[in-house]
Order: C-alpha cells, then sequence, then structure tokens
C-alpha cells in the first residue's frame, strides 16, 4: 500500500505522521514545490520511527513526480491556507491552479489512485478535479465532514462534560463555515439523543462553534489548523487501504441524492477499497433539509468562479 501526500506544509506533514503511526501503509511519500523541504519532513518523520515503532517507509521528493508512481492512494493538501479573517471561499484563484496541476501529474504517473481532496475551498477543488481529470466518481474524495464532525464531537463532549468516546455525531453539507450542517437531532450520548442532555439554545451553540471550528483555531494559531485536519484525513485513507467500509461524511459527486446534482459536497458515504463505495441516504428534517438546500446554493456560487 503506496500513499502519496502532495504538500509537506502543515496539514500534508501531519497525515504522513498519523498514517506512519497507525503502521497499515507500507511507504508514504511526500512531495512538495518547495526544494528540500518534503525531503527534510519525510528524514525527521523516519527519525520518529524507532521511538513510535512503525515500518513505514516515509520518503520525500521536490516535484518530481516519478517518485509517487503506483500509489493507491493521493492525498492533496497542496496550497495556500486562509490567515484569520480569511474565508475558504478566498483561496480559489491560487488553489485551483495548483489542485489542477496536482492532481494531473499525479494520475500521469498512478493512473489508478484515489484522491483525497484537502485543499480549499474543499468542495470547489474536489468538483474541479472531477471536471479536469474525468475519473470515475468513487475515486474522488472531499476531506472536511469527517474533521468538521470531529469538532462537533468535542463540543457536544464539552457541553455536556462528557468523554469524547461516548459521543456520535455527524457533520454533512459543505466545508465552510455558513455551509456546514451539523445534524444535532441525529447526534447522540451512547443512543440517548444529545436532546435529552441540553437544552435547545445550547445545542444551537454547539453547532455555531462547530461552524466556526477552522476560523476559531485559524484565529489562535495565525494559519490554519493541522492536527486534527490530518487525523481526519489518515482515518479516511486508512478506511480505503484497509478497506473497511466505514461511513464518513465526505464530500462527493451527487447525481440526484439528497436532491442534488452535478455538485460536489458532504454526504455520509461508506469508505472501502474501491474509495467511496455507496452513498447513504439518511432521512433530515425539513429544517436540515432547508439547510443542506442553502449550503449547495453556496458551494455552486464558488464552483462559479472556476474557469473550466
Ligand atoms: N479540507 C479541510 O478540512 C482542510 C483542513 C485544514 C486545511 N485545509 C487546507 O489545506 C491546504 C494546506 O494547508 P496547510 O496548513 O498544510 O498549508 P501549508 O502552507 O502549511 O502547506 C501547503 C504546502 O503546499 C506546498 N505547495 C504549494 N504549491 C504546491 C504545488 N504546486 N505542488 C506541491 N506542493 C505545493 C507549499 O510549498 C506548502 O509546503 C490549505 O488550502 C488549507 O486551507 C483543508
Amino acid at each position: 500500500m503506496k500513499v502519496t501526500v502532495v504538500g509537506a506544509g502543515a496539514v500534508g506533514a501531519s497525515c504522513a505522521e498519523y498514517i506512519a503511526i497507525k503502521d497499515f501503509a507500507s511507504e508514504v511519500v511526500i512531495l512538495d514545490i518547495k526544494e528540500g523541504y518534503a525531503e527534510g519532513k519525510a528524514m525527521d518523520l523516519m527519525q520518529t520511527a524507532s521511538l513510535n515503532g512503525f515500518d513505514t517507509k516515509i520518503t520525500g521528493s521536490t516535484n518530481d513526480y516519478s517518485k509517487t508512481a503506483d500509489s493507491h492512494i493521493a492525498v492533496i493538501t497542496s496550497g495556500i491556507p486562509r490567515k484569520p479573517g480569511m474565508t475558504r471561499e478566498e483561496l480559489i484563484g491560487i488553489n485551483a491552479g495548483i489542485v489542477k496541476t496536482v492532481s494531473s501529474s499525479l494520475l500521469e504517473h498512478s493512473p489508478n489512485v484515489i484522491i483525497i481532496v484537502v485543499s480549499n475551498p474543499m468542495d470547489t477543488m474536489t468538483y474541479l478535479v472531477h471536471k479536469t481529470t474525468g475519473l470515475p466518481k468513487n475515486r474522488i474524495i472531499g476531506m472536511g465532514g469527517a474533521l468538521d464532525s470531529a469538532r462537533f464531537k468535542y463540543r457536544l463532549a464539552e457541553a455536556m462534560e462528557a468523554p469524547i468516546s461516548d459521543i456520535d455525531g455527524m457533520v454533512i453539507g459543505g466545508h465552510s463555515d455558513k455551509g456546514m450542517v451539523p445534524l444535532t437531532s441525529h447526534a447522540t450520548r451512547n443512543s440517548i439523543r444529545v436532546s435529552e442532555f441540553l437544552s435547545d439554545e445550547r445545542l444551537e451553540q454547539v453547532a455555531a462553534d462547530t461552524k466556526v471550528g477552522g476560523a476559531t483555531l485559524t484565529g489562535l494559531l495565525g494559519t490554519s489548523a493541522w492536527y486534527a485536519p490530518g487525523a481526519a484525513v489518515s482515518s479516511m485513507v486508512q478506511a480505503i487501504a484497509c478497506d473497511q467500509k466505514k461511513m464518513f461524511p465526505c464530500s462527493t459527486l451527487l447525481d440526484g441524492e439528497y436532491g442534488l446534482k452535478d455538485i460536489c459536497i458532504g454526504v455520509p458515504v461508506i469508505l472501502g477499497k474501491d474509495g467511496i463505495e455507496k452513498v447513504v441516504d439518511i432521512p433530515l428534517s425539513d429544517a436540515e433539509k432547508a439547510k443542506m438546500k442553502e449550503s449547495a446554493a453556496g458551494v455552486s456560487k464558488t464552483n462559479g468562479l472556476l474557469e473550466l
């Protein structure tokens, strides 16, 4: 199992580290455009192998895609992150060019690769990869919902003063401050609905805090977060690599599911060896359906900025 991570920055390096620590891949190649940067990150990570107890071989490459040849899975994290006060949508100008070039270079050397898109605005970047590569839709997956759901569970656990392992919950919709749809009506603590423990007002606050989860961290860190994004991607890579058939909310090209067409947006999917093996249709309340529609309108507006 060979995994390529494009972008050796904060998220790319964190993702490579978690993949290595989970020890399920034989090889991880990190690639970056900055001279020597990916090689440096790879060497530093390899020097943690004896300490952290993994056998995954990590190598670095400065923009040489021949080193990524025959990858099973590739993660695209290359591109600029947002600074405090910026929206993800504002990154489209620079990141669209990068994501387009990177995906075609990956496919030249790994024609069967499954691509996970992380660069923002992620739903639009995922759509761009579809439009420019023509790959089957199961092989292009956007990462956003896995992270947003982890942030939702963190906020629910905090509000209930409960351990996070007690909590289950999911965020669907667009990966943006306004577009996320935290499914508060479906969230549970050990199978009991969270509404049994929290007031409507507190649940609304949890949802609001979840939606600005990324912006809150950008304000604190001065740049975009990396630990939880890296962990979220590594869990998705593991689900595919180990054919786990796990359910994650992921951005995927919809063709009528959830009443939406020709758009990539976060919905629950099953991840296994073929990438997205199934879109899971879950019943939504009328309010959730309306939020999903509004979220899709926002993603479509950003897609309209692409020069296709
Ligand atoms: N989808 C999500 O949930 C999520 C979460 C966090 C961050 N992000 C996004 O991920 C991206 C990366 O964030 P980061 O914090 O790691 O940024 P970063 O600046 O730390 O790293 C980005 C790296 O990409 C490299 N790069 C730029 N152009 C390249 C190219 N053409 N080929 C190869 N490498 C190239 C840069 O040299 C840099 O090392 C941003 O767009 C950010 O908004 C998405």
